[in-house]
Order: structure tokens, then sequence, then C-alpha cells
């Protein structure tokens, strides 16, 4: 077998000095670890010979694909902590599948599955210190997937640049969720002809003006709504939505234009488990104002109530804490990716 890239920095990363932070308080903001993986490959060929550096800048052509034409890609997931200090991984392969479909959309190499699970691990060991205290956070992974070689031309890189950094996180977002209906600016064009459904670089800064404009007014997120018709909802800038009317949830469809969620198709198992009609389906922004309980899912939010949404300066409120089908869903989530609930369906993956 190949040495292991662990062997690199087996010093720091077998120690066990937790760093002096307050974990509760680190939020969604980037706190610089040891270690990154970076692996890559020219066009045409396959991964292999991925390595362990210092956690650092990194050198990039000026003509790199992904600084000219937004060749590029990320994901994001996390590791938790168990109460007896062992860490788990919830559905890496998820992860690596959707890299998988957002490379080819992209014309990039990819990593297999397996080197994709692989470099997780080894990122998480390498920086296992910086996995929070069981309860007190997570170790956010965001892999990237990067053209790298230089082109002045536009067409596919020359050399793809596949790497994880990490960083220790709690809360997404702060305090209750107030969310305002975009009605100005669209995050995906409708449909598979797109790049809605893959987590394509490009698809964040667009609608920067819209996310600007709505904290300055003191809303959490913004909400958009669909780019054919604007009467359909499909997702906030980081997050799947989902509603709840009665013993009824439903999300909209994953047309192309919605990223496919792996919390929120977790959840959707979830629910169904625990006994809620769950339908996914264009959703309408009319039914989403009539609705007793709105949420939102993702790997970065988990799964949050929403206790506000204001659609053309109407705020409509929803029902929030304890007893919300929200909450019942976050708990059962969050006890199998800490290994509290029993996990029959085989997500969580040990390091
Ligand atoms: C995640 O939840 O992991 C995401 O990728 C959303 C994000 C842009 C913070």
């Amino acid at each position: 077998a190949p040495p292991s890239v662990l062997e690199n920095c087996l010093e720091d990363s077998n120690s066990e000095t937790c760093p002096d932070i307050n974990w509760e308080d680190i939020g969604f903001s980037l706190v610089p670890t040891d270690y990154m993986y970076v692996m890559k490959c020219a066009k045409g060929e396959k991964f292999s010979n991925g390595n362990l550096v210092r956690y650092g800048t990194f050198e990039i052509s000026p003509a790199a694909g992904i600084l000219n034409y937004g060749q590029g890609i990320f994901e994001g997931l996390k590791a938790y902590r168990t109460e007896e200090g062992s860490i788990l991984l919830f559905r890496p392969e998820e992860n690596a599948l959707r890299m998988k479909a957002g490379a080819d959309r992209l014309c990039m190499s990819s990593p297999s599955v397996e080197q994709f699970i692989n470099a997780v691990k080894d990122t998480v060991l390498a920086n296992k210190r910086w996995v929070p205290p069981a309860g007190r956070g997570t170790l956010y992974l965001r892999p990237l997937l990067m053209g790298t070689g230089a082109s002045l031309g536009v067409g596919p890189s020359t050399e793809y640049t596949f790497l994880i950094y990490c960083s220790p996180v709690s809360n997404y977002h702060k305090g209750p969720l107030n969310f305002k209906v975009e009605e100005k600016l669209h995050r995906a064009i409708s449909g598979f002809s797109g790049t809605g459904g893959i987590k394509s670089v490009t698809n964040y800064a667009p609608v920067y003006p819209a996310t600007t404009e709505a904290k300055a007014e003191g809303f959490s997120d913004v909400l958009f709504l669909d780019a054919a018709t604007g009467k359909h909802i499909e997702e906030a800038s980081a997050c799947n939505m989902f509603l709840v009317k009665g013993n009824a949830i439903c999300t909209p469809t994953t047309d192309g234009a919605i990223l496919p969620g792996i919390t929120r198709k977790s959840v959707i198992a979830i629910a169904l488990d625990l006994g809620y009609q769950v339908t996914e389906r264009p959703v309408t922004v009319e039914e989403m104002l009539i609705a007793d309980e709105l949420f939102c899912t993702g790997t970065a939010v988990v799964v949050n109530n929403i206790a506000s949404v204001t659609y053309k300066n109407t705020k409509v409120e929803y029902k929030t804490g304890s007893e919300t089908v929200a909450q019942k869903l976050r708990k059962t989530l969050l006890g199998i990716q800490t290994g509290t609930v029993e996990d029959r369906k085989g997500w969580t993956v040990r390091v």
C-alpha cells in the first residue's frame, strides 16, 4: 500500500491539544486550521497522489480557468464529534457524487468517490484537534474542484486541482430567521439548462446585490423565486426550503434550478419514517404564505425554522419553537449525525 499521506503531518495531527477557542462563538466564520489536502491532474487524466500540506495561501496562474472563466465547483460537509470522542462523517458519498455531477456539467476531471472520501478522512485526521467537542459545533469541510491550468482562450482548463480545507463552525444564522422574498434577481434559470442544480462557484456572487440589500434591511436571507414565472419558491441563498401544513410537508422539486441538498434528501427520508406525508412538487408563493410552518435545510444551516417571510412589504409569521415539525426533524438528524440516534440507514462514516 502507498504510504499514508498522514505521515507528512503525524506530529501535529496526533496532537490532542485543543485549540483555546470559544467554540460557540465562532458562528460560520473562517478559523484557519493546520492542514489542507491538495491533488492535481492534467486534463483528460485521472487524479492520483494527493497530499496534505500546511493550510495557507497557494500559487495559481493569473490565467487559471477558475479565475477567468469560473470553472469551479465546491462541496460542503461536516465532521461530528460523538460523546465517546470518535468522529463521524455524514453521507460523504453523496458529496462525492454531486461533485462528480458538477464536474461533468463544467467539463472538469473529478476525483473518484473513493478518492474523495479518503481525502476527506485524511483532512479530518490531520486537523482532528479542530473538531469541536460533542454538541459544541462541527468541523466544516470545504472541498473545491477548479480549473487551474493557464489559458487565455475560453475553454476547459488544461489542469484541475482538488483541494479540501476546513474550519470549525457552530451556527450559520444568528437568532430567529426572517426571510425576504426577492422579486428582482433570480438565483438560477429554470430547468436543466442552467447551473442551479450544481454547486458551481458562479451561483453565489450574482445574487450578492439582493442578499446585501436584504441584510441591510434587517433580514436574515432572501428567498428566490423561479425565473420563468416568479410564482414558485426555489431556495434561499444557502439552503433548501420546506413548508408544513397540518401533517403534510412539501418542498420544491429539484428540477435543475434547485440544489439537490443532502440535508434536504435526508430530512425527506426522516420525515417519511416519522409518519409525515412528504411531497416534492412546485410550491407557489401563495401556499407558502398560508403554511403553518416554514423551515430551511442545508449542511451549514442544518434544519431551522423560519420565523417570518416578507413578500411585497407584507410580513407573514410562522410557528417556531421546540414543538415544531422542523425541530423534531432536526433532533433526529443531529442525533444520527452525532451517533446518539441509531443510524439504521448506514449514513454515517467513521473517520
Ligand atoms: C452548505 O450548506 O454546505 C453550503 O454549501 C451552503 C453555503 C454556501 C454555506
